[in-house]
Formats: structure tokens, C-alpha cells, sequence
């Protein structure tokens, strides 16, 4: 606790003054370009030299006006202690120029550092708002607060880690060899079927190890730009990953746990992938019962989950956890202006859709 009091008293005026600057949006295509067009390390550096301030310090103002009995909570702060380090450990290259011998590559190494940093932020986060209810409760004063925040936070999460990400593979050692055409993370000719695969295979794997058994997958493709061929975008192929991932596991748990026991066996998890002239659609059907429409906006918040509350040592990845799944994928979906939405009919079936957008 002494540590995080001297940053902040040390960085209070650095945060005010960084605040004050409006994160810049980019957009894929932006992204793209830049990726795309012999990128340069030295104007990345520039450009994240501040952005990346920015970023952290109108969130750590966010993170402040949160309420006292969330914000107290060790978890939260441990949070706070992590973007404030972070935020610090940054301004070491506020003056540095990009010509300094080591300058590239020692913020590279610390992007590298700040990333890892905060690979545990969402379940760390989750176990701080699950440590408020134990104590205070649930009220929906709190939790519509705690949506709203937590909404941003996360998202503004997903961009910090896209800018990181973007620099760490255009101009670091870790480059994929397995994708070498990809800019950055982002696959100009994702072929989304195969993400789908991927996905599934990844949660039956999961759903395997839990429940003993898996429902099939059923795949379809509807291309109407250019009928017969895969469906391909410009996309960020790990973002796709996780919703589906995501979807499938809910999918997957409803189906085996509402089929278990009869004899005919578990229906099959239908993906339907379509391309329109806007849009990229992916339809993840299921009939595990569904949910009753009273409870369909309750999935997407961060405050309720119908699964047992995991613990962070559980350390393995459970089946269905914090109750972030869908919140969070909705976000991803949401960060390339598209969307991703739930229909059930209840007690039959649960047709979710994901327009990530294009
Ligand atoms: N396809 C589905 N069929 C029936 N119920 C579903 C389906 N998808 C989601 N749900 C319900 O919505 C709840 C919230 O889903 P969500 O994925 O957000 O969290 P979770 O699965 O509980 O935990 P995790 O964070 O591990 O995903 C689930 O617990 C489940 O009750
Ligand atoms: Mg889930």
C-alpha cells in the first residue's frame, strides 16, 4: 500500500496533465495501413510515447470515481497498482528521444512487460467486484455504476492492448511465423470458418475434459459477394477467436448439461457464417434450453453469473466462470462498431449472433 501511495503522490500531476489529452481512436483500417505501409518503429514510438499515457491516466481518473466500498477492495487496487506502475514505468520515455542507441528497444521491452503486467486485469477485476458482494450485497445502484465503468474499462483495455500489440509484432522478435502475412494482429483475408473451427474445437476440448462428451459441430457458409467462396476479412483473427469461443462454451454447457441423460444424444451446436454487402454474421445456435427473455439482459452484466463462483488459485480455465463471457465478447464485437446479441426461445433454444463488422 506504501508503494501505490508514493507513485500516485509522485504521479498525480503527470496523471492530470495526461488526462487532459483525448485518447485518438483508430480504426482497423487505420490500423492496417499503418501496418501496411513499411511501418516505422521510430513514429510508432512517437505516437505510443503519448497515447499510451493518455490512455492509462483517463482511466486511472475512471478508476477514481468508482465507490469507496468497490474501490477499497484488495483486488481493485491491486488492479490500481498495476496501471499505475505502468503509467510511471512510461514516462521514463517521455524525453527520451527515439535516435537514443536504446531507446527503441528498451520500450519495446517494456511493452512487452506492461502487456504481461495486466494479462490478469478481467479475472482480478471480476474477483474485486465478487469481494464487494460478499461484503456489501448486491444493490442495482451499484451494479448499473459498476456496468457503465466497467464497460469502458474493459474496453479501453482491448484498445491499450491492441496499440501494444500492434507495435510488439510489427517491430519485436515475436512475429508469428505461422502468419506472415498478417499486419500486426490483424489478417487481411481472415478466413472466418477456420476461426470458427478453431473455437470450437478449443471448447469441445474443454467441455470433453469436464462433462465426458461434446456436442457435434454443424457448419454452414453463406457468401453473398461471391457465392461458393470461404468467407474471408480483415480482421483481428484473436478477437474473432474469443467470442466464438466464448459462444460455444455457453453453448456446449447448456446443450450436455440439459441432454445428458437422454438417450438419443446430444444435439449438435449449428455456426452459420454469412457475408452480406455490410456485413459479416455468425450465427452460434444451440439447444440447450435457452433463457427466458426477463433474464436475457442479466447475462450481460458483470455482477451475475449462474455458475459457481471460481477462484482466482483454481488457476485452470473452468467451463463457465465470472459470468464475463458475454459481456466481454459483446465488447470485442463492439470495438469495430459491430455487435453481438442473444435470442432464445425458452426451454428449446439460444441463437447468438455476432456482426463483428468489416
Ligand atoms: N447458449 C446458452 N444457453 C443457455 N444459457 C446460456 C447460454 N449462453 C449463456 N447462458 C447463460 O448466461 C449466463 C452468462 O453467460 P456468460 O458466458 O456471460 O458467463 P458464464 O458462462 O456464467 O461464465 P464465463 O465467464 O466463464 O463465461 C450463463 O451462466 C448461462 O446461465
Ligand atoms: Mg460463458
Amino acid at each position: 500500500m506504501r508503494i501505490l501511495r508514493a507513485l500516485m503522490k509522485y504521479s498525480n500531476p503527470k496523471i492530470e496533465y495526461y488526462s487532459k489529452f483525448s485518447p485518438s481512436p483508430l480504426s482497423i483500417k487505420q490500423f492496417l495501413d499503418f501496418g501496411r505501409d513499411n511501418a516505422c518503429e521510430k513514429t510508432s514510438y512517437m505516437f505510443l510515447r503519448k497515447e499510451l499515457p493518455v490512455r492509462l491516466a483517463n482511466t486511472m481518473r475512471e478508476v477514481n470515481l468508482l465507490p469507496d466500498n468497490l474501490l477499497s477492495q484488495p483486488s481493485v487496487r491491486l488492479v490500481q497498482k498495476w496501471y499505475m506502475q505502468s503509467f510511471v514505468e512510461l514516462l521514463d520515455y517521455e524525453n527520451r528521444k527515439p535516435e537514443d542507441p536504446h531507446a527503441l528497444n528498451d520500450f519495446l521491452e517494456l511493452l512487452i512487460e506492461i502487456r504481461n503486467r495486466h494479462n490478469d486485469v478481467v479475472p482480478t477485476m471480476a474477483q474485486g467486484v465478487i469481494e464487494y458482494k460478499e461484503k456489501f450485497g448486491f444493490d442495482p445502484f451499484t451494479s448499473s455504476n459498476t456496468q457503465y465503468f466497467l464497460d469502458r474499462f474493459y474496453t479501453n483495455r482491448i484498445s491499450f492492448r491492441m496499440l501494444i500489440n500492434q507495435h510488439t509484432l510489427l517491430f519485436g522478435n515475436d512475429t508469428n511465423p505461422a502468419h506472415p502475412k498478417h499486419f500486426g494482429s490483424i489478417d487481411p483475408n481472415c478466413n472466418v470458418a477456420d476461426v470458427v473451427r478453431d473455437a470450437y474445437d478449443t471448447a469441445k476440448m474443454l467441455c470433453e475434459k469436464y462433462y465426458m462428451a461434446a456436442p457435434e459441430l454443424k457448419i454452414e457458409e453463406f457468401n453473398s459477394e461471391a457465392p461458393g467462396k470461404p468467407i474471408q476479412a480483415v480482421y483481428v483473427p484473436s478477437h474473432l477467436f474469443h467470442m466464438l469461443f466464448e459462444l460455444f462454451k455457453n453453448s456446449m454447457r447448456a446443450t450436455v448439461e440439459l441432454h445428458e441423460n437422454s438417450n438419443r444424444g446430444l444435439p449438435p451446436v449449428k455456426a452459420k457464417v454469412t457475408l452480406g454487402n455490410e456485413d459479416l454474421s455468425i450465427k452460434i445456435s444451440d439447444r440447450g434450453g435457452g433463457v427466458a427473455l426477463r433474464k436475457i439482459d442479466r447475462l450481460f452484466n458483470y455482477m451475475y453469473s449462474t455458475a459457481p463462483t471460481p477462484t482466482l488459485e483454481q488457476g485452470a480455465v473452468p467451463l463457465a466462470g465470472f459470468g464475463y463471457g458475454l459481456p466481454i465478447s459483446r465488447l470485442y464485437a463492439r470495438y469495430f462498431q459491430g455487435d453481438l446479441k442473444l435470442y432464445s426461445m425458452e426451454g428449446v433454444e439460444t441463437n447468438a449472433s455476432a456482426a463483428p463488422s468489416i
